[in-house]
């Protein structure tokens, strides 16, 4: 029996038909929370994006001010970041091995009121250090100018972070806690959102228009994340879970493929386990021994040691950028430059530097850099493994199935080429989406900028915490990011995370994942601040307090 037809309406005269506005929804919904409508939809109202997420819960200022009157400009709302506000990305400079600060300088103190970004004169100082070389007579107070000239205003990224309005313990939350992970801006959130409302799919790009979008989503970040560590290609990038994840994935594969019986593995004092453990878990499987470049008393690698270790059997050297545990800033650039001048693969773990200073894949020259998203501002269970491409070409895959194959047979898989090859089965769709959206909230502020104000609270933070009676600091190098280790005398570093923690002030106490650097300092654990630039010095200050007060000084 035929089914009654449905008889279609006409639209009243003057509407779309129901195809035109079925097209101007797909065109609306494609774009994303800062973008325009898509280009194929030229009656899109051009302000659409710019006016859908609105109205947010969203965090106080705490500097006092009142919010609207300062961001909420026409049309634009301050409270969610520009990425939500249809304003146009700033696009990141193509690299220099020194290039230029491009730091914008907001007018008022809003970064994202800023569509282009204004040069400035500061250089990158020659060593390649990331921050700038501030006079050790210059006061260090956030309105000194050691701070003035970060051209940056905390307060207003801050706004961007709403779980930095939380209180614990009924005090206002101070999260020192960055080098475990970094919070999350409205911009990252919004992002997230906007995917599983408008573009959750599987990414196979011809299925249908769901499918396409969330392939474009996807292969977006894939460009940002190449864009953000100054890749020649997209498809140097595989996402994966995080650094750990890079690390076993190149182990497992190039590993197993070029390090063979009575080969060695340098890694440095400083590693992280996960940049331990798998080259052991190789060395074990196929009879390889891990070599181990020394620190001296500051933390900071000893270079004549690591040149003097490399030999014949040298097959890889794997370094970190910024110890998590100590924040050295370790001289990467020379360790790959010694490396590859005797024709030994390199890998760098930036998991601790790529939120503290400008990474560029191509000047550094290593054959894998590895970072995680979350420790970017990004979320959870997404990284990226960068691999040249000609190692990448020649790496077997990890994991099989979905995904990374051309065809299958019974007989035989072909293979895809890099970087799905590595990507088996449903990666994490939208966190990688999301992880575009933290990097390109760090290129608007701008990385140069970010590395200056950090370096300027550090040293605020480390003058005040010195010279506390009892106080060690563990991590004394000249070139350091974001962490400052201590220990306390008479003073477990449990109970000072506790008394730290009981005013809402968030530090990891314990081995941080790098039990052996620790123990070159004779110590199993530390306490260990660690700073992001939504951080301000009326934090260090309440950090202090309870430091001072734990030994002995101030009112108990
Ligand atoms: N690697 C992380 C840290 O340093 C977990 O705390």
């Amino acid at each position: 029996m035929a089914l009654p037809q449905t008889p279609v309406p006409t639209p009243p005269p003057g509407l779309p038909d129901p195809a035109t506005l079925a097209q101007l929804a797909n065109a609306f919904f494609r774009s994303t929370p800062g973008q325009q409508a898509a280009p194929d939809s030229p009656t899109a109202p051009a302000n659409a994006a710019a006016s859908a997420p609105k109205l947010v819960p969203h965090a106080q200022a705490p500097n006092g001010l009142p919010d609207h009157a300062l961001t909420a400009a026409p049309g634009v709302d301050g409270r969610l970041g520009g990425h939500a506000l249809g304003i146009p990305e700033v696009p990141r400079a193509v690299p220099t091995a020194h290039p230029p600060v491009t730091a914008p300088a907001p007018a008022g103190g809003y970064y994202f009121l800023e569509a282009t970004p204004k040069p400035t004169t500061t250089p990158v100082p020659a060593a390649g250090f990331y921050f700038l070389d501030l006079p050790a007579h210059e006061p260090r107070s956030a309105t000194g100018p050691a701070f003035e000239r970060t051209s940056f205003d905390v307060h207003a990224v801050r706004r961007d972070f709403p779980i930095l309005q939380e209180r614990v313990n009924g005090r206002p939350l101070v999260w020192f806690d960055n080098a475990a992970t970094t919070h999350k801006p409205q911009a990252v959130i919004d992002r997230i959102a906007h995917f599983y409302r408008h573009e959750n799919s599987n990414i196979h790009r011809a299925a249908h228009e769901l499918a396409a979008r969330a392939t474009d989503a996807y292969e977006e970040a894939r460009e940002t994340v190449r864009r953000f560590i100054g890749a020649a290609s997209a498809d140097e990038v595989v996402f994966v879970r995080g650094t750990t994840e890079a690390i076993n994935l190149v182990a497992k594969t190039w590993g197993v493929q070029h390090v063979g019986a009575g080969d060695e593995i340098v890694v440095s004092h400083l590693e992280h386990h996960a940049n331990i453990v798998p080259w052991q878990q190789l060395a074990a499987q196929v009879g390889a021994r891990l070599r181990v470049i020394p620190v001296d008393d500051t933390g900071q690698v000893i270079l004549e040691a690591y040149e003097r270790l490399l030999g014949p059997r040298t097959r890889l050297v794997a370094v970190t950028q910024v110890s998590n545990a100590l924040g050295t800033v370790v001289p990467v650039q020379a360790i790959v430059a010694l490396a590859k001048a005797r024709g030994i693969t390199t890998l760098v773990d930036g998991a601790q530097s790529v939120s503290h200073l400008r990474v560029d894949v191509r000047t550094l020259g290593a054959d894998f850099f590895v970072f995680s998203g979350h420790k970017v501002f990004g979320p959870t269970g997404i990284g990226a493994l960068y691999g040249r491409r000609e190692v990448l070409d020649n790496m077997p895959p990890w994991q099989g199935g979905g995904n990374m194959i051309a065809d299958v047979t019974f007989e035989k898989t072909v293979y895809h080429g890099p970087p799905t090859r590595f990507e088996a089965g449903t990666g994490n769709i939208a966190d990688a989406v999301g992880l575009g959206a933290a990097l390109r909230y760090v290129e608007r502020i701008g990385i140069e900028a970010i590395g200056a104000y950090e370096h300027a609270l550090l040293d605020y933070a480390t003058e005040q915490l010195r010279p506390i009676p009892g106080v060690r600091l563990v991590g004394t190098a000249a070139h350091k990011a974001s962490v400052l280790s201590f220990v306390l005398a008479g003073h477990s570093t449990e109970e000072v995370g506790r008394a730290l923690n009981a005013e809402g002030i968030a530090v990891r106490t314990g081995h941080h994942c790098a039990q052996p650097i620790l123990r070159r300092f004779g110590l199993e654990a530390t306490v260990r601040p660690s700073l992001a630039f939504y951080n301000t010095t009326e934090e260090v200050d309440r950090f202090i307090a309870v430091v001072r007060r734990l030994a002995g000084q101030g009112p108990r």
